[in-house]
């Protein structure tokens, strides 16, 4: 069986970065003019303010990286407000791509053109087509093919999967997958519940056929596994039919929506179970990793997932967390995790990429390092 190594990784994060205390500002500045409105109106039911503590204590989020935070924080606006491109420039997604593509293509010693298959998987893409991974792939000048995929918060997992499956069948010999989040742009900020929760980044990984790989930091790819079920606790509703359905393109539905609580209880236990079966499959016990680079939604989610996994409390170097500072960053989460946290690992270490969210899907891809 052909072997499959992860010889890259890349990632870009927007400059902008808004902390609890300014978007709870924010918030709070919005909450107030809308209570005032509502007195004037005589209507009864007052909005709650936000709070910093709170999020730091449900989430363990304290800032975020966003692509435009101005218009986030604008009591008025409550929305990113990002350009629009002519249909000649790159498009935003594309831009942000490229900018982790390069480097993962540079920390894997690949050049673009030897690249066969280019994946963007992510949770929104700006528009159905052309293909963003298409634009992509010609802005790099890689050759082969190109397609976008959306498995929400499982894009990255699942993208890796189908990326070594086309090597390892013979379709490419190199492929790119690349993750770009605009969470920002769906989320709804006047939603106490979720304000708090995103951010915006793009990740990207360059999997190689293992002969062909030179790259001294390898990490092959021992086995993947994939699960979904479905459930309506995180959705959104936006999409071609709005127009034709006469739904209001502007109603609330038709941004992210969760029930935070059925999520977290629904999910930790189908992903603890994900990757003991995984391991299981493998030949393997959950003391058997090093590291577990899991989704970053929330602190506590991943503390209880390694616990499962582990039988025991993970120490921070062994389940990192990026979240206190990107938030959750859907799909590139879990890689930036691997991104910024496996270089310590000696030869033969293991360790997980695990993602998990709407569908729901939740990916694993056991690794070792080579
Ligand atoms: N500021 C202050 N208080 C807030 C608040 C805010 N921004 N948002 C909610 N609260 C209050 C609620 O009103 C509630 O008060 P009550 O107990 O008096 O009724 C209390 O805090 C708890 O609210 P709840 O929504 O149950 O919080 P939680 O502990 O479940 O945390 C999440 C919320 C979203 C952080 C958490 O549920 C979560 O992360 N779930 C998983 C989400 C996930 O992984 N999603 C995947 C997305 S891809």
């Amino acid at each position: 069986m052909t072997n499959v190594v992860i010889t890259g990784t890349g990632l870009f994060t927007p400059e902008h970065t808004i902390d609890n205390d300014a978007l709870v500002a924010s918030f709070n500045a919005w909450v107030d003019t809308e209570n005032a409105r509502r007195a004037e109106a005589g209507i009864e039911a007052r909005l709650a303010h936000s709070s910093s503590e709170f999020i730091v204590k449900a989430s363990g989020i304290h800032s975020r990286h966003v692509l435009d935070a101005e218009g986030i924080l604008d009591p008025e606006r409550m929305r990113p407000r990002l350009r629009e491109r002519s249909n000649d420039e790159p498009s935003i997604q594309c831009e942000m791509g490229a900018v982790a593509a390069r480097q993962a293509l540079e920390a894997a010693g690949v050049a673009a053109a030897d690249i066969d298959l280019v994946i963007v998987g992510c949770s929104n893409l700006e528009r159905p087509y052309p293909a963003v991974a298409v634009e992509l792939q010609a802005e790099l000048g890689a050759g082969g093919y190109a397609f976008d995929m959306n498995v929400a918060c499982s894009s990255a997992t699942f993208a890796i999967e189908t990326a070594a499956n086309a090597i390892r069948s013979g379709s490419a010999r190199r492929a790119l997958v690349v993750n770009p989040e605009i969470c920002s742009a769906h989320l709804n900020f006047r939603d106490r519940d979720s304000h708090f929760i995103f951010g915006d980044a793009c990740t990207a990984v360059v999997l190689e056929r293992d002969d062909l790989a030179t790259s001294e930091a390898r990490f092959e790819i021992l086995g993947t596994r994939l699960v979904t079920r479905f459930s309506n606790a995180i959705r959104n509703n936006a999409g071609f039919l709005n127009r034709v359905t006469d739904a209001d393109p502007q109603a609330l539905d038709k941004l992210f929506v969760q029930e935070g609580r059925r999520v977290f209880k629904e999910v930790c236990p189908l992903v603890a179970a994900l990757i003991g079966e995984h391991l299981q499959a493998l030949g393997f016990a959950g003391d058997d990793l090093a590291r577990m680079w899991l989704h970053q939604a929330n602190r506590h989610m991943n503390d209880l997932i390694a616990r499962r996994v582990l039988g025991r409390d993970p120490s921070e170097q062994e389940a990192p967390i990026i979240l206190d500072r990107y938030a959750n960053t859907s799909s590139a989460g879990s890689i930036i995790a691997f991104h910024l946290h496996r270089d310590d690992l000696a030869v033969g270490a293991l360790g997980v990429i695990c993602s998990f969210g709407a569908g729901y899907s939740a990916g694993s891809v056991v690794v070792k390092r080579v």
